[in-house]
């Protein structure tokens, strides 16, 4: 399988990203808490960069005993959004948490040394 060059392990910190472009594909490649995911940058949507918007854990409501809403926190699941009309990815899966039946293409990422390829 061919791979493309990201980056050197170096110069990628917990929470950054690169966008690179392997033939036709524009790629995501995401490395955070230690691990790396890559996905298609092309929105189930309408085909908006979905891999360069904001990332954001997601949001949950806290619902007391009695069922009365308290409020609202961040869970650890990592989300992305694609900076078109919002639609939302789960980091680790690439799913589209508003549908979970759609998800972006996902691509394997290797490390070889310093260096940082995706699998295309
Ligand atoms: S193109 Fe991504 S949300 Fe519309």
């Amino acid at each position: 399988m061919p791979e493309c060059f990201v980056a050197k392990a170096c110069e990628m910190q917990d929470g950054d990203r690169r966008i690179v472009v392997a033939g036709n594909a524009e790629i995501g490649v995401f490395y955070k808490d230690g691990a790396y995911f890559a996905y298609s940058n092309t929105c189930v949507h309408a085909g908006g960069p979905a891999c360069e918007g904001l990332m954001i854990n997601r949001v949950v409501d806290v619902i007391a005993a009695d069922r009365t809403y308290q409020g609202q926190t961040f869970s650890d699941e990592v989300h992305f959004v694609c900076p078109w009309h919002g639609y939302e990815y789960e980091l680790q899966t690439g799913e589209c948490v508003g549908d979970r039946r759609l998800r972006l293409k996902k691509f394997d990422v290797v490390r070889r040394g310093e260096d940082i390829f995706v699998v295309v």
